[in-house]
């Protein structure tokens, strides 16, 4: 069977696009008693910004903090907050952020129209009716969350996404200035994922013609980007992010992913940085993509924060196993349908292992 995947119907790009956003949202403005629910990083809270966006008097803003990446339990907090507000459905769900933003957006819309918590959606196609319509707006560029049928959410017990065909924006607003007040540090790790995603895609086993040229395009996108720069840095950088973004729709991430989601689970590592740790300990899966990913650090005088994983105990390698060995399709694009010989537990352990002693050397 091929993949019959959905994407984003309506896309628009460019330098000051975000001014379009009043006159794309007045068309789904049903009636004069529909609202609309903005969903805002709340970094942007104190921030020029906050007069451009276009609510109107009858539509609910709300300043979502992600200082800690998604939860399912902060997910079904916030579908409470617009269930509290109105006992009618808003006419739309807009999302304003970097991933964490966007993907709490796409939850948020399926949760409005699916009973029960959303950790009861974690997974592949488990949601059953169609989102409230829903709009992505980047102001980080890398994880492909605008481009992808999957919110990423730290449930109960696993860190997994809700993956299906209602999960994919509606609309998505790419404009490349909002990018630009983004902490350089920040900015690069976001970016890496992005780099990251090309590498695994491209190196796996699901590979077609389909995302590789996506990957391919992608992947040196990132490279102008990182290692040549110039005027259109975040022009180009926001393109690679949905590019790459596409090359997974129809391949997989891999081992760094894997692994990655690990330690997120159980040291709360934001996704970018848990990457950029995990993938410079890859080189023996990942030989050509960890060398340039290095001469891209060394470039932008990135030093790792390898201390972030001194909190960890040695037994809490066992749970990030467990988060990782659940996801079959990411370790089967990385190593073929026999992973489970290649891939045992104990050599999960073994990677998690090496990569905690990095914070003592
Ligand atoms: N849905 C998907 O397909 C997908 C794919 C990859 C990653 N993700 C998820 O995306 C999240 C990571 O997203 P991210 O790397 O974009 O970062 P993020 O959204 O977690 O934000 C990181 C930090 O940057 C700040 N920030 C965002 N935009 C800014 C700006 N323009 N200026 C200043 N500060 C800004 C945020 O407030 C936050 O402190 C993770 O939760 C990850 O699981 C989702
Ligand atoms: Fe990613």
């Amino acid at each position: 069977m091929f993949r019959n995947f959905k994407t984003v119907p309506y896309v628009v790009f460019g330098r000051g696009c975000f001014n379009q956003l009043d006159n794309i949202l007045s068309q789904k403005r049903e009636n004069p008693e529909s609202f609309m629910v903005f969903m805002v990083d709340d970094v942007f809270e104190d921030n020029r910004l906050r007069e451009r966006i276009p609510a109107k008097p009858r539509d609910l803003l709300l300043w979502v903090n992600v200082d800690h990446e998604p939860k399912t339990e902060y997910v079904d907090r916030l579908t409470s907050r617009v269930r509290e507000f109105s006992n009618r459905l808003p006419c739309g769900v807009i999302g304003i952020g970097g991933g964490s933003s966007m993907d709490l957006a796409k939850a948020v819309s399926l949760m409005l129209t699916n009973p029960g918590t959303s950790a009861e959606y974690q997974g592949w196609d488990l949601i059953q009716h169609p989102a409230v319509y829903h709009v992505g707006i980047p102001t980080l560029a890398g994880t492909g969350a605008e481009a992808s049928r999957t919110t990423v959410l730290c449930g109960p017990d696993k860190k997994l996404g809700i993956n299906s065909d209602y999960t994919p924006f509606d609309q998505i607003v790419l404009d490349p200035e909002l990018l630009s007040g983004a902490p350089l540090d920040q900015r690069f790790y976001t970016g890496m994922d992005c780099y990251i995603h090309c590498v695994e895609s491209l190196t796996g086993s699901y590979l077609n013609a389909f995302s590789r040229s996506y990957g391919e395009k992608a992947l040196d996108l990132c490279t102008e980007v990182f290692i040549e720069g110039g005027p259109e840095k975040d022009d180009k950088l926001m393109v690679a992010s949905y590019l790459g973004g596409m090359s997974i729709a129809y391949s997989q991430v891999g081992i760094c992913h894997a692994l990655s989601y690990g330690l997120s689970f159980v040291l709360g590592i934001h996704h970018g940085i848990g990457n950029c740790l995990t993938f410079d300990q890859l080189e023996e899966y990942y030989p050509e993509g960890v060398e340039e990913f290095r001469r891209m650090m060394e470039k932008h005088a990135i030093k790792l924060p390898w201390h972030l994983l001194s909190a960890a105990q040695e037994h809490e390698i066992e749970k990030m196993v467990d988060v990782a060995s659940i996801l079959d399709p990411l370790w089967e694009n990385a190593l073929g349908p026999d992973w489970k010989k290649i891939m045992t537990r104990e050599k999960m352990r073994d990677l998690y292992a090496c990569l905690l002693r990095q914070c003592q050397a």
